[in-house]
């Protein structure tokens, strides 16, 4: 046995219930002002009030249970990050420059920019250099917190290059101490030898790229940029269907720039999460709530291209589970730190600091599909969470432009 006993903490953790937390229930969490959580080979055998805890810990043979106090620092779940596009080989920092002149997101890919320069990056790295890229940026997210992420593909638009960001996002799982979960996103923009015919990019697809992902097993979800100039609502039903029928989760960016009617599909669909939703209907956020589709909101991304937040109150108020994700990535926004995600949706999104946690923490876990395993601090998870130089969660919105994160465990040992 090797127990470890963390004392000395103020313990803030949402409870997994069902499903998603949603409405009322993303804004509740448990709170042990003096807490203890005790770990054995990474998993969490026991959590809650000191006392209960050492009680716990009496009725077993104690002998070898190192203990760590916590000095009084605040404990909460380990981030989850359920939306990435952290696998890229080059920054894009000339083109954030042309958007703070003026020029808009979707014009600088109509001109072949944007995610299209990322492509031709990834295109001429070797498979080692992307991976020595895409590592430095995880490693960064793991010193602010974040202990599982979800990683797209999407820079490759044609199947050998999409296989090769896969599988780095595989080798980065196996190296890092986080839990990496990927997605493929081969429809993330019409790659311009298909400019003339995206249909013909569709069919590509869902005839060669799905099938071979597939039976490399190298992704878990199929995700798809449904927006203006990049793929339709047909188009990108087209392609999630064949990928439900590979039996890979679906994700859906939707109605990020306009409302094009991705958050109705995700609702028809019933997608695993819709993303982003910026511009989303009223009425097709209601539809995904009946459907049970989570969303996941990026802040960060609306602060990186000067857009209005998406509209998490009135997600909430409507019974949607919120999870909150980075959306990193090199070109509408650059940001690996969950604490600033935090601090966006508590201070420009009017979420509650307990409602930010739960979607940062449970309901991103649910998204990426590990509520099982990550997630919230209860007996039978792992042991993944953070010590944060605050009181309270709320420092993660109160000490602004820095990270309380002090200090990261993964599975119950010391990762950064
Ligand atoms: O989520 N919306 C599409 N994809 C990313 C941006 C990718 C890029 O610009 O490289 C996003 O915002
Ligand atoms: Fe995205």
């Amino acid at each position: 046995m090797n127990g470890t006993l963390f004392y000395n903490a103020r313990i803030y953790t949402p409870l997994m219930g069902r499903k998603p937390a949603a409405g009322a229930e993303q804004g509740k969490i448990a709170k042990y002002e003096n807490g203890a959580l005790y770990a054995e080979d990474g998993i969490i055998k026991a959590v809650g009030r000191e006392e209960d805890v050492r009680a716990f810990l009496a009725g077993l043979d104690a002998a070898d249970v190192e203990e760590h106090d916590c000095g009084g620092a605040c404990m909460i779940p380990g981030f989850v990050d359920p939306h990435t596009h952290i696998c890229f080989a080059a920054r894009r920092e000339q083109e954030f420059v042309m958007r703070l002149e003026g020029k808009s997101y979707l014009e600088i890919l109509g001109a072949g920019g944007g995610i299209l320069s990322s492509v031709n990056a990834v295109k001429a790295a070797t498979e080692d250099e992307l991976l020595d890229a895409t590592r430095e940026n995880v490693l960064s997210a793991l010193n602010f917190g974040t202990t599982t992420m979800e990683v797209k593909s999407g820079y490759g638009l044609n199947t050998e290059e999409e296989l090769k960001m896969l599988r780095v996002i595989g080798r980065l799982a196996d190296e890092t101490p986080l839990d990496i979960v990927p997605t493929f996103m081969g429809a993330h923009a019409v790659p311009p030898e298909y400019k003339s015919d995206p249909d013909g990019y569709v069919e590509l697809v869902v005839n060669e790229m799905l099938p071979a992902v597939k039976e490399q097993g190298i992704a878990r979800a199929c995700d798809v940029f449904c927006e203006t100039g990049v793929f339709t609502v047909e188009q990108s039903r087209r392609i999630l269907n064949a990928a439900r029928e590979l039996g890979l989760a679906l994700r859906i960016h939707a109605d990020e720039v306009d409302d094009t009617g991705g958050a109705a599909l995700a609702a028809e669909l019933g997608t695993l999460s819709a993303e982003h939703l910026l511009a989303a209907s009223p009425d097709n956020l209601a539809n995904m709530a009946s459907a049970g589709v989570i969303a996941n909101v990026l802040p960060a991304t609306a602060y990186s291209l000067r857009k209005p937040y998406a509209d998490a109150r009135r997600m909430i108020g409507l019974s949607v589970p919120v999870a909150l994700a980075s959306d990193c990535n090199p070109g509408s926004c650059f940001c690996e730190s969950m604490p600033f995600v935090f601090g966006l949706a508590v201070m420009n999104m009017g979420m509650s600091v307990n409602e930010a946690l739960t979607g940062c923490t449970l309901n991103a876990a649910w998204s990426v599909g590990l509520a099982e395993r990550v997630g919230s601090l209860e007996p039978g998870k792992q042991a993944d969470f953070l010590l944060l130089d605050g009181e309270s969660p709320a420092v993660l919105a109160y000490h602004a432009g820095v990270s309380p994160v002090m200090e990261v465990y993964k599975k119950g040992v010391y990762v950064a």
